[in-house]
């Protein structure tokens, strides 16, 4: 029997763990608190820890783990930027989902999208209040408009697809260009100028924290409609909050949210909100603000589950192989001695 200290736990998330645990020895304790420092210790007795994007793995809590005897930390989602994977590195392995549906994630940034341009969330309210005026609403075509992508990974690539669709000339930046891609490549510098919509589907990484800020900002067009499904980090919420007051950003659609640790995936609606920042950005008329949603169809749900239990496995099952292992080297190839499928220590 393998047991999992299955932290932030959700409704929505244990349907589908229960079912393909239960077909292997793998027993989750779902614990409804993230892990940090001060949880950590829920984790005694587990072989495993499952952790999703809010749960905070620094080297503290790695320390701590490691003392418990965990053997892995299995992510629940592809983005690994709350775990110190360096900290981990000879003592826990980390393993992570790659994809479970980077369509549900392109998808729901379209709708956003549509959703913003075509002042879909403001005529749902004024009809349900038999409101029929028109003023207010007018939006822009997609067909003709240039959409700059910043990462053209697995989401990126099929938002790119999904754009081309609409007739919207379509610029990237990846800082990995994909070769042979058929894939327009500018700079940063040009991809801000030149966009009329910005979407961003690269990581968070020390290089790109606040990669959207006041420099950038000022360099982009008056009216650019911003899209952010990929992590909070990647924009300076203050610099876009100043951007929208000054009219020069015509909206934005964030699906995440710097500080969004201990506000999303709850029910805060009977508090007063602490964080003025996203209050102020929730109060404007141009931004839609979805809770990390973007990954949450069934499909994904149960690829999520059906991926971490087959990484858990393949640590006990399989000698020397570890299913979807991260480590710090990840984001450096040329250090990686790794052979594929191997365990990297
Ligand atoms: P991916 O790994 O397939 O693609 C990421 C792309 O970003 C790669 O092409 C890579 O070369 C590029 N990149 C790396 N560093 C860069 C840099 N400094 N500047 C520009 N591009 C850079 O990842 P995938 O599956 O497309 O996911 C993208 C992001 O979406 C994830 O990192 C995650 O943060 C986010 N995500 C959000 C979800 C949500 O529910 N909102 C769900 C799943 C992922």
């Amino acid at each position: 029997m393998i047991n999992v200290a299955f932290f932030d736990a959700k409704p929505y998330d244990m349907p589908s763990f229960e079912h393909y645990g239960s077909l292997h020895d793998i027993r989750f304790k779902y614990l409804e608190t993230k892990l940090n420092e001060d949880t950590v210790d829920l984790a005694k007795g587990c072989d495993v820890v499952c952790v999703f994007v809010n749960d905070t793995v620094n080297a503290a809590v790695v320390e701590k783990l490691h003392e418990y005897g965990i053997k892995m930390i299995a992510l629940r989602s592809a983005g690994y930027n709350n775990v110190d994977v360096k900290a981990c590195f000879g003592k826990i392995h980390v393993v992570h989902v790659p994809a479970y549906s980077p369509y549900a994630v392109a998808e729901h940034a379209i709708a956003l999208l549509l959703t913003s341009v075509r002042r879909i969330h403001k005529a749902y309210n004024r009809t349900r209040e038999f409101n029929f005026s028109l003023s207010g609403l007018t939006g822009f075509d997609f067909h003709g408009k240039t959409v700059g992508v910043v990462g053209t990974g697995k989401i990126g690539r099929i938002f790119i697809d999904i754009c081309r669709g609409f007739g919207m000339k379509v610029i990237a930046y990846d800082r990995f260009p994909a070769k042979d891609s058929g894939i327009d490549y500018v700079s940063l510098e040009a991809l801000w100028a030149a966009s009329d919509i910005i979407s961003l589907h690269c990581p968070l990484t020390d290089e790109t924290r606040h990669m959207i800020n006041a420099g950038a900002i000022e360099q982009m067009k008056k009216g650019v409609v911003i899209v952010n499904t990929s992590r909070g980090g990647l924009i300076d919420a203050e610099a876009l909050l100043e951007g929208i007051k000054a009219r020069k950003i015509g909206a934005a659609c964030l699906d995440v949210y710097e500080e969004e640790a201990d506000i999303f995936f709850e029910d805060h609606s009977g508090h007063i909100m602490d964080d003025e920042l996203l209050s102020r950005l929730i109060s404007m008329p141009n931004v839609i603000v979805t809770s990390h949603q973007a990954f949450l169809t069934e499909e994904a749900l149960g690829n999520i589950a059906e991926t971490t239990v087959n990484n858990i496995l393949s640590y006990y099952n399989n000698d020397g192989i570890c299913d979807h292992e991260l480590c710090y080297r990840c984001g450096n190839i040329e250090q990686c001695k790794k052979d594929r499928k191997q365990r990297c220590f």
